[in-house]
């Protein structure tokens, strides 16, 4: 049997075939399948080093498996991100998702991993707030004006026409004056009012999604109005008594974010101080956890970040790609016998 050819999709091309289908649709799908337990989803590898400015660098591998149309699609997201990519010009995170032939088990199709990563992020928040945020909202509070803010605009846009007006902050102002901008010119229905303050930002709507790099808590309790829905999609933002004093905790992935030590609810989970209604959106999607919204304390949707929304979102890229033949095919496995030649150091390249 001759090895297969792996098909590469740049973000140009994960692009367009994501207009192709409906995204909140795939992402709604992979939870369910995960609460009603039919996908696999280990533990993610993490590595970390400074790099020679002293910025925090990190790789994560993703793996996972979810039903498709065909069965279930197995794959990997790899998601590296060095914090000062930003000031080089660079989107901070970045990296490839693959996906695996079921049969051979050789990945047979990668792709940017950027872009689905933040799609993924910003349907999860959507969906979080569809079934567990305020009713009545016409606001949303954004902390953090990076990639991942760029794609909620782009999804409230799309998908929640009560979304009026976003506050944003963030600690670098180009930052702020970016997003702005951005905004302007693809989020024309959503008034952008810029925040001088993390605090002032928060106070303003009844949605607030924190989307930062901060690596320690700093929002405060009484910054939240009663009524609010915080979207805690970054790691360490929201300090511990949000947690503790909150009327309800949700979660993607019960047992990834307890294990996980790098982020604040992970380690409130472990020390076993969570007392709050806690359970995850996909039970409330498939009806097995009821949903709360906030009334007059603070619900929290707090993603740890599932492979498997990316897995199901590539799957739906990957039949685009291969109907209309986008992409590079690449020889990456085994020998080619006719183009390559052993000699005494190993093998040479023989011009074709
Ligand atoms: N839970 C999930 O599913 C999930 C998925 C993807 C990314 N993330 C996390 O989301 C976060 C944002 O990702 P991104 O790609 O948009 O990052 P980014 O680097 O593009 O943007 C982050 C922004 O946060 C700002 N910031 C840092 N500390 C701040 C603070 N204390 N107050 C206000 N602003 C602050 C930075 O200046 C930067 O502009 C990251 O922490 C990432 O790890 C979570």
């Amino acid at each position: 049997m001759a090895e297969p050819e792996m098909r590469v999709l740049d973000r140009g091309v994960v692009e367009r075939c994501v207009a192709a289908f409906d995204p909140l649709d795939v992402v709604e799908s992979a939870l369910r399948s995960h609460a009603a337990g039919s996908a696999v989803l280990p533990a993610e590898a993490y590595l970390e080093w400074s790099n020679h400015a002293g910025a925090h660098c990190r790789s994560v591998a993703m793996p996972g498996g979810v039903p498709g149309r065909d069965g279930l699609v197995y794959g990997v997201k790899i998601i590296n991100a060095a914090v000062s990519n930003p000031s080089a010009g660079m989107e901070r995170a970045g990296g490839v998702t693959m996906l695996f032939d079921p049969g051979t088990a050789r990945p047979y199709l990668m792709a940017d991993a950027g872009y689905l990563s933040a799609l993924r992020t910003a349907a999860y928040t959507l969906l979080s707030v569809r079934h567990l945020g305020p009713q009545a909202r016409e606001s949303i509070s954004l902390i953090g004006c990076g990639a991942l803010a760029r794609e909620h605009l782009r999804l409230f846009a799309r998908y929640d026409p009560s979304i009026t007006v976003a506050y944003i902050y963030d600690l670098d102002p180009s930052r702020i004056r970016g997003l702005a901008d951005w905004a302007a010119l693809n989020t024309p229905g959503i008034t952008i009012v810029s925040c001088h303050s993390a605090a002032e930002a928060v106070a303003a709507s009844a949605v607030v999604i924190t989307l930062t790099t901060s690596r320690k808590p700093y929002i405060e309790r009484d910054w939240l109005r009663p009524g609010c829905f915080v979207g805690h999609v970054s790691l360490d933002d929201l300090t511990e008594n949000v947690f503790l004093e909150a009327e309800a905790v949700f979660v993607d992935d019960a047992t990834l974010v307890r294990d996980n030590p790098r982020r604040i609810l992970g380690r409130l989970m472990a020390e076993d101080k969570i007392r709050a209604a806690a359970g995850t959106l996909g039970e409330v999607l498939v009806g097995t956890r009821q949903a709360i919204r906030p009334h007059n304390g603070v619900v929290i949707s707090n993603p740890f970040g599932m492979s498997i929304l990316d897995i199901a979102l590539l799957e739906q890229v990957a039949r685009t790609a291969e109907e209309t033949r986008l992409g590079s095919l690449l020889r990456v496995f085994g020998l080619c016998e006719d183009r390559w030649q052993p000699t005494n150091a190993g093998f040479s390249h023989c011009p074709t």
